[in-house]
């Protein structure tokens, strides 16, 4: 299926003509795990431009970087002059995207999506882009193979426990996370369950709804503990004290992109969050792939 949502429809240059020329443009991506599937590749030479999420692999972190992927701006996309840009479905605002498009740029906008069979289509669609639908075949087979070791790893495991992920998104507020995100598809993946059941997307943190949803763990990105000064400071807040977590000291943090990204990473995450929530099951790391080494 073609999941192609090109953003600029009156854009002069046909996908076609995109990935017969792919090496010779200037191809810009934004979203970690989007980079990640370019690097994956082969293609990270391509690229001449990223966002701030893409910090894996670390050659990405030595590019031009444009900014927060769900803050960008149209001065900021068109001061690398691509010709391509690669965009995670997390990208915008939509009116940063579109201002680009009409300024003749081709974007190749992934679809949102939080399931193995959208990253192998995420895969698919930037494969196509870059001219390189074989290799982006394989890394997909290849990926269904750990996700398929990783979801039989979990299936081993009896407990089922009650995870609250939080975030610190910038200067905001602390924010937790609901339904239908991609750290509640982590969850589910992982043989947990979202503590946080009564609403879609993030919402502030409350003490009330702390309270109700009783976790067993408290789920942290590194990003956030990092920018909250540490795993202590979090849990001083006397509602996160007084919850099951809180009591039994059952806070289990990851690094934002591997945890959420849905990437090429995507089983060794799961395998990996699955090891911390079910410490009981000892789940066995996956065997390491080229492109789950962080050189
Ligand atoms: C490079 C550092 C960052 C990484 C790797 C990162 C990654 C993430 C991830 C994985 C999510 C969760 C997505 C989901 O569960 O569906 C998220 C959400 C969010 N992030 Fe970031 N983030 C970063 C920096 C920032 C910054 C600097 C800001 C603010 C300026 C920010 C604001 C937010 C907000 C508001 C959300 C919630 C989005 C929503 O409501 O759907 N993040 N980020």
């Amino acid at each position: 299926m073609n999941r192609i949502v090109a953003v600029a429809a009156a854009a002069a240059i046909t996908m076609a003509a995109v990935a017969a020329h792919a090496a010779s443009l200037r191809i810009v991506s934004v979203g970690g795990s989007t980079t990640e599937i370019v690097y994956a590749l082969g293609a990270g030479d391509t690229l001449v431009g990223v966002d701030s999420t893409s910090l894996y692999p670390s050659a990405a972190d030595e590019l031009p970087d444009i900014g927060y992927v769900r803050q960008l701006s149209a001065e900021g996309l068109l001061s690398l002059n691509p010709d391509l840009i690669l965009a995670g479905a997390e990208a915008g605002p939509a009116a940063a995207l579109e201002q680009t498009a009409s300024a003749g740029v081709e974007i190749v906008k992934l679809e949102e999506g939080f399931t193995p069979e959208e990253v192998y289509a995420h895969i698919a669609t930037v494969g196509t882009a870059l001219g390189r639908e074989d290799e982006a075949a394989a890394l997909a087979e290849t990926l269904k193979t750990d996700i398929e070791q990783a979801l039989a790893e979990v299936a081993t495991s009896s407990s089922k426990p009650r995870i609250l992920f939080m975030l610190q998104g910038g200067r905001g507020p602390m924010l937790v996370s609901g339904r239908h995100t991609a750290a509640d598809a982590m969850i589910e993946l992982a043989g947990g369950v979202n503590a946080v059941t009564e609403f879609d997307g993030y919402k502030p943190f409350s003490p009330e709804a702390v309270t109700v949803a009783a976790p067993d763990v408290i789920l942290l990105t590194d990003q956030t503990v990092e920018a909250l000064g540490g795993v202590e400071k979090i849990l001083a807040d006397a509602a996160l004290a007084a919850t099951p977590a809180g009591q039994n000291g059952r806070v289990v943090t990851m690094d934002a992109l591997y945890l959420a990204g849905f990437g090429p990473r995507l089983g060794h995450a799961i395998a990996d969050l699955a090891a911390k929530l079910h410490p009981e099951s000892e789940i066995a790391p996956l065997p390491e792939r080229p492109w789950t080494k962080a050189e």
